[in-house]
């Protein structure tokens, strides 16, 4: 990007939020803490530096600075500038803004296929659909996490964001078709994760206004937190500790919206740490910025290598999303997902409805896969728009979607730099239904969504001239992304899911658990920096993400304070 036009972005930013803090005191920025990084010191020093001010780096900043000076560096805006743009209407919208300011940043994977990286104080929660679902105990177990702390955890975080859905006619048709065609039992509302259907949690209040992680900074510190927006870290700084014969972090560079470079030290007292929350698309690539990663690949960028670490941005994974789109001949109400069905071929049924498509979906598709592909290092080939799309240009979709996602996934693939700008996506590539058995779940879990929609509790829903066929047929014209399309996707599920596979935008993995970080989330090989986010996975827990990754900044904040202060005592 030049000079001129970051200037031109940051007078435009900078200026915006200015003009809408005086326009709508109401809707100032809620805390005292929160800031423009154009306004903060050449140099800053803190005893924890958390980097990415998303869905797990708010709840870990807020925990740490109970006891502890915390730096949250988030390279976007602020979710309360205008609250309008992230309600329950505008997810389409807010999801396909391709502006520099859009708390979305799209990116497409190497598969082909379209996907978005939040950009947001409050990351990904300012974004997604809102379904908040907790992990499986088994889930729990297995992360090695401990239970009673991990329960707790998911309370602190779902007493400031966590509602019960309405449930209006379509959810509830979904709910009751799930029951009829046999994803039993019925569990009620709950947020556990149950095989069987349930209505689960959502971050929506029952005016559809969005409860994002940023508000668990309302259990921050005031007094030893500072957060600022249009940080962008640009690598994280290592000097060798010769007592314990490696290298140590100690702080980061980082820019502001005009373009100015700030360095964010650690302060010596204790043990202070950096904690890298940028995501898993940013984590494992600021780790390859910062010189840790494959030494080969880091070096043909010119990067110094601080750490051969061959596992960095290995084990990248996005589980598939399969669709059907049904048109409805009554109305139906908005809805992002409420009810699931949890199958014990571990495939999860969903649904949405009403979405507000602002002007022409496949037009709208069109131009972001366009303005995507002409980005460096993209994908370029363009799908044909079909004519008979045209006829969903409507701007409210009258009738909606059941999808499903399979669990894992198994198809697991990798994450290279395409340049060394932080700003930049990094080239992905997920391999969906590498693995047969990730085939297999999804073919079970069309061929459910296909009785749901067959069953007598959603036949009102239906245009009885529709035929199921038909909207397989609509789907295979719908420009969904950019794979190519067999004749046979008509006829064969398994070729149905591959040639219209779609993300959840559940990604994980880059800088997984027992490879790239240890059970503490450590980074392996180097001290005083961790990795805690979505990167660290190995499956996508839960039917949804982001009540684990919310308790996982909790739960991490909490161990990380108090072994700061047992330490301290001795
Ligand atoms: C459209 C969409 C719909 C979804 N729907 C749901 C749903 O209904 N339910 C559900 O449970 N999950 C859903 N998800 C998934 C869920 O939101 C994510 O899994 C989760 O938010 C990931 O959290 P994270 O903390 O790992 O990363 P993020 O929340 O993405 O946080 C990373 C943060 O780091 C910042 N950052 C990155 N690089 C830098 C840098 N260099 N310097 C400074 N800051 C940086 C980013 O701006 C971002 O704020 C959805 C996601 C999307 C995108
Ligand atoms: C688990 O967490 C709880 C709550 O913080 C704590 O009381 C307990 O000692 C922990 N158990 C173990 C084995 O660490
Ligand atoms: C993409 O590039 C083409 C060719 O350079 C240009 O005509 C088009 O306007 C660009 N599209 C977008 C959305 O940026």
């Amino acid at each position: 990007m030049s000079w001129v036009y970051e200037q031109f972005i940051c007078a435009f930013l900078v200026g915006c939020t200015f003009l809408s803090v005086l326009s709508h005191p109401d809707k100032a920025p809620k805390y005292t803490f929160l800031r423009e990084a154009a306004s903060a010191p050449q140099i800053l020093t803190y005893d924890y530096i958390v980097i990415g001010g998303g869905t797990c780096g708010c709840p870990l900043a807020a925990t740490l600075s109970q006891g502890a000076t915390v730096l949250v560096l988030e390279r976007g805006g602020s979710p309360y500038t205008n609250p309008e743009q992230i309600n329950i209407n505008n997810f389409v919208n807010s999801l396909a803004d391709i502006s520099p300011s859009s708390f979305s940043q799209p990116f497409i994977s190497r598969d082909g296929v379209l996907n978005s990286r939040a950009r947001a104080l409050g990351g990904g929660s300012v974004l997604n659909a809102g379904f908040y679902s907790r992990a499986s105990s088994k889930y729990i177990v297995d992360s090695g996490w401990n239970e009673t702390l991990a329960k707790d955890s998911y309370q602190w975080v779902e007493k400031k964001v966590a509602f019960e859905p309405p449930m209006l006619q379509w959810q509830s048709a979904v709910k009751d078709g799930l029951l009829e065609v046999g994803v039993l039992p019925y569990n009620g509302f709950t947020f556990d994760h149950l095989y069987g259907t349930k209505v689960g949690g959502t971050i929506f209040d029952k005016e559809g206004n969005r409860h994002t992680a940023a508000d668990l900074l309302e259990y921050a510190d005031p007094k030893r937190i500072s957060v600022y927006l249009h940080a962008t870290v640009q690598k994280i700084l290592f000097k060798y500790n010769t007592e314990k014969r490696r290298q140590q972090a100690y702080g980061v560079i980082f820019k502001d919206a005009l373009g100015v470079m700030h360095r964010a030290y650690l302060s010596t007292k204790g043990k202070s740490e950096i904690i890298l929350s940028a995501g898993a698309i940013g984590s494992p690539q600021l780790l390859m910025l910062s010189g840790i990663g494959p030494a080969n690949h880091l070096q043909a960028h010119g990067i110094k290598v601080v750490l051969d670490q061959p596992l960095v941005g290995q084990g990248m994974a996005d589980n598939p999303l399969n669709v059907l789109l049904v048109p409805s001949p009554v109305p139906v109400e908005v809805s992002l997902v409420q009810t699931v069905g949890i199958t014990k071929f571990g495939s999860f049924i969903e649904a949405a409805s009403g979405l507000s498509l602002g002007h022409s979906w496949s037009e709208r598709l069109q131009g972001i896969f366009e303005f995507v592909s002409n980005q460096s290092g993209q994908p370029s080939m363009f799908p044909p728009v079909a004519d008979t799309i045209r006829s969903l240009a409507n701007p409210i979709l009258k009738g909606g979607v059941l999808l499903e996602k399979i669990i894992g996934p198994r198809s697991t693939g990798h994450l290279e730099l395409i340049n060394t700008n932080p700003n930049d996506n990094p080239s992905v590539t997920f391999n969906y239904f590498k693995d047969p058995e990730d085939l297999r779940k999804c073919v079970e879990g069309m061929r459910t969504i296909i009785d749901v929609i067959n069953s007598k509790a959603f036949s009102k829903f239906r245009y009885h001239n529709m035929p199921v066929q038909s909207l397989i047929d609509l789907m295979l014209h719908l420009p969904v992304n950019l794979r190519p399309k067999h004749a046979n996707a008509a006829f064969s599920l398994e070729q149905y899911c591959i040639d219209t596979v779609l993300t959840i935008w559940h990604y994980h993995g880059g800088c997984q658990s027992g490879k790239v970080v240890d059970h503490n989330y450590k980074v392996i090989g180097v001290e005083a920096l961790r990795v805690i986010d979505g990167s660290t996975f190995h499956r996508s827990p839960g039917t949804n993400p982001q009540a684990t990754v919310m308790m996982l900044g909790r739960y991490m904040g909490e161990k990380i304070i108090k072994k700061r202060f047992f330490h301290g005592r001795k």
